[in-house]
């Protein structure tokens, strides 16, 4: 049944960040054994320094909580600047009390993306499933990699990146040069993502107004993955005032 979404307008970036974490700070509480899916992008970045600032305040350990993250570059080692492994240690895993042995982003130089994609699925299902999948959206409305017309039951897979998102990818914030984006990534699917028993989307600014009208108030779509939400139970999209403009 189709338009579940909750939405949840708030002033600004910031304030989409302070209650994002709230969010998840307040399930490690309750839940120490959390298992919660991450983003990477720009999207996250306010929401992980929150999460840092909020468990420190209130004293929250996440010396127990697994994560999987959506996706990695395929060709990049962990150890390049870029990755989104090092992305992660570098914004949330060094300053909280994770073990990073729990933490798991696929491993972009994987010699087969076959193995890693299905180990990555059975890691997933063997600690019980993700509680939470904090999510950000692309500007053509993909989740993960998963750009339109991925599947909707679809899993995790080695996928060509499209050239919309090499180039948001190449604006200055991450590479400079659209030649220095990897052609291709390693994704959890939107199956994978729909399986989880939360999801928490955020968006922030008008560049993704179009994509949050098209996936809260579309029609159900492989060409708007971000549509596919609707059929989640248990869906929230954080905004701020210029991204929820189109609803
Ligand atoms: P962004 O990317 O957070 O850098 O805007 C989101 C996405 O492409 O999914």
């Amino acid at each position: 049944m189709p338009g579940r979404i909750k939405v949840q307008v708030l002033a600004d970036a910031d304030a989409v960040a302070r209650a994002a974490a709230g969010v998840i700070v307040s399930l490690v509480r309750d839940n120490p054994d959390a298992v919660l899916g991450l983003p990477t992008g720009s999207t996250p970045e306010r929401t992980f320094e929150e999460v840092v600032r909020l468990s420190r305040a209130e004293g929250v350990s996440f010396a127990k909580v697994t994560t999987f993250n959506l996706d990695e570059y395929f060709g990049l080692s962990g150890d390049h600047s870029q990755s989104y492994r090092a992305f992660m240690n570098e914004r949330l895993f060094k300053h909280l009390d994770i073990r990073l042995w729990n933490t798991h982003v696929f491993n972009g130089l994987a010699r087969s993306p076959e193995d890693e994609c299905a180990a990555f699925e059975r890691k997933i299902a063997a600690c019980g499933g993700i509680d939470l999948w904090f999510l950000g959206i692309g500007t053509n409305a993909h989740i993960a990699f998963n750009e339109p017309g991925s599947p909707a039951d679809g899993r995790s897979r080695k996928v060509p990146l499209s050239e919309a998102t090499i180039a948001a990818n190449s604006d200055g914030r991450f590479f400079k040069d659209p030649n220095e984006v990897p052609r291709h990534a390693l994704t959890v699917g939107l199956g994978t993502v729909l399986d989880a028993r939360r999801l928490l989307l955020l968006a922030m600014g008008e560049k993704k107004a179009a994509a949050i009208a098209a996936s809260v108030k579309g029609p159900v779509t492989t060409d708007a993955p971000g549509s596919l939400l609707q059929h989640h139970p248990d869906c929230t999209f954080m905004l701020d005032r210029a991204a929820a403009a189109g609803l």
